[in-house]
């Protein structure tokens, strides 16, 4: 494995109004949890879209453990960005299964272990569109996790969740850390980071400081 995980080298990302990224570089050390903080519109979903593959930059490169980042599908990454998008209705297992048919790498067993460790009844036949904001951001978490990426990418995952969920998801990361994910997060709760990342950067209109 690389040292750094991810490396993002001179990375620009230009839409018609913005630059959305400014010549960004940064490297990731991998088995680490890394925070990104920033105001809205600083760029940060957009930086990890890229890293993820579901954006392509203008110019620059990202590496993931040594080489070029491929489509998303393709990758060992979990991914949560924005709202995750499920289908309503069907329940939260059944929407695990679909997406987890994709890879095959997992066990439906493993689909209801995963939903117990974010909180979510393993058998409940509850239709996602009758889910609480929490409980789709913890079906969120579980679809990022499921198939224990080496790399986790986390837009916000606290959004929605209450002062337990947030404490819950805090020692569920550490976990997943301690078994060897690396984790990339960005949270605009100053506590998250500080409680979870051991390296942070700022975001500021398109350009990130360490
Ligand atoms: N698909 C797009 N087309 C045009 N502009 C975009 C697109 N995606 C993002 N932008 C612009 O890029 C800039 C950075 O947006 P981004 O979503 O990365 O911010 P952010 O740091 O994630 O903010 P927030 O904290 O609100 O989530 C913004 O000015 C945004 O309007
Ligand atoms: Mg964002």
């Amino acid at each position: 494995m690389a040292e750094y995980l991810v490396e993002v080298q001179s990375a620009v990302k230009k839409f018609k109004e913005t630059t959305a990224l400014k010549q960004v570089t940064v490297k990731f050390e991998a088995g680490k949890i890394h925070g990104i903080i920033g105001r809205n519109g600083s760029g940060k979903t957009v930086l990890f879209k890229c890293i993820c593959g579901f954006m392509k930059l203008d110019s620059g490169a990202i590496l993931l453990d040594g080489e070029p980042v491929k489509p998303a599908v393709a990758q060992d990454i979990g991914i949560i960005i924005e709202e995750p998008g499920f289908i309503g209705s069907l329940s939260g297992f059944k929407n695990l299964k679909l997406l987890a048919s994709i890879r095959r790498e997992i066990t439906d067993d493993e689909i209801r272990e995963t939903l117990d460790l974010v909180g979510l009844d393993p058998k409940g036949k509850k239709h996602v569109s009758k889910y609480s904001l929490g409980m789709r951001h913890r079906l969120g978490i579980a679809q990022a996790i499921m198939e224990r990426p080496k790399l986790l990418i986390l837009d916000e995952p606290m959004n929605g969740l209450d002062k337990q969920g947030v404490l819950e998801m805090r020692e569920l990361f550490k976990k997943l850390n301690q078994e060897g994910a690396t984790i990339i997060l960005s949270s605009h709760y100053a506590e998250d980071i500080e409680a979870l990342c051991e390296t942070v950067c700022e975001m500021d209109n398109g350009e990130l400081t360490e």
